[in-house]
């Protein structure tokens, strides 16, 4: 079976010349968790960028259900199936929570809207208790929710995140993950960008560690966690017993 979303020797920067992602490969089969691990500076979040269509790309493609959506223009490829949540200014602060919503899905004339809303208050309770609050007052953490909730109405196969868990305290996180591991159970394949490692790995099914533009590890989320040669170098943890 060929991969849901399939990276082939990515190559992406912001200057002509002088590549940030140099030659990635990555794939996301349907259903899974796949979490990219690195550094700080690694180029993770131009990686995610790229295939969203938010940095020019000068090599390599993206190929979506076995299309090839490399020079989709990124407002265009949430219609392909493929949804991005940025780490940061995610949502309309000045709307409220469902008029975020409402933005959202009507972007592509969704008629059933008041339908498609009311799913996202079934999958995230606590935002439909704030409907009509501001989106910037709520917690990070609900923000978050609402970030994804936003990038979910459309229904997409691929739903990428940049560290959703940023800034947040560990119960926010543990909540936020909580809800990656439903919308996974309910079929949606999740590329999860994250700084946090432990929290990452311990929903994720394969992960990529991305070294310098490029993976340099993959594996099963569980064995990239035991191996301590990654866990000191990438993952800023050390293993009892390491050398
Ligand atoms: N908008 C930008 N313009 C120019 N260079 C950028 C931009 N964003 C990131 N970079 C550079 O790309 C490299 C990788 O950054 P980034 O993708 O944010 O890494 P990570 O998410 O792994 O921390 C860094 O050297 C950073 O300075
Ligand atoms: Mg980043």
């Amino acid at each position: 079976m060929s991969a849901l979303l399939s990276v082939e020797r990515l190559e992406a920067g912001y200057e002509p010349g002088l590549s940030i992602v140099r030659g990635a490969s990555i794939h996301a089969d349907k259903g899974e968790i796949v979490v990219i691990l690195g550094p700080n500076g690694a180029g993770k979040s131009s990686l995610i960028k790229a295939i969203a269509g938010l940095v020019p790309v000068s090599g390599g493609r993206v190929v979506l259900a076995g299309e090839d959506i490399t020079a989709v223009p990124a407002h265009l490829k949430i219609r392909k199936g493929l949804a991005f949540v940025p780490q940061t200014e995610n949502v309309f602060t000045l709307m409220s929570v469902e008029e975020n919503l409402r933005v959202a899905a009507g972007v592509f004339g969704d008629r059933q809207v008041a339908a498609h809303i009311e799913e996202m208050f079934a999958l995230f309770p606590d935002l439909a208790r704030q409907r009509r609050l501001m989106a910037g007052s709520l917690s990070g953490g609900q923000r978050q929710m609402l970030a994804c909730a936003r990038a979910l109405i459309v229904k997409p196969g691929v739903l990428m995140l940049d560290e959703p868990s940023a800034g947040l305290s560990p119960k926010f996180v543990e909540q936020v993950f909580a809800r990656l591991v439903e919308i996974r159970a309910s079929g949606v394949t999740i590329v999860l960008v994250e700084q946090n490692a432990r929290a990452a790995l311990a929903i994720g099914d394969r992960a990529y560690v991305l070294v310098e533009g490029r993976e340099a590890h993959e594996g099963p989320a569980r064995s990239l966690w035991d191996d301590p040669l990654i866990a000191e170098l990438y993952l800023g943890h050390r293993k009892e017993g390491a050398a």
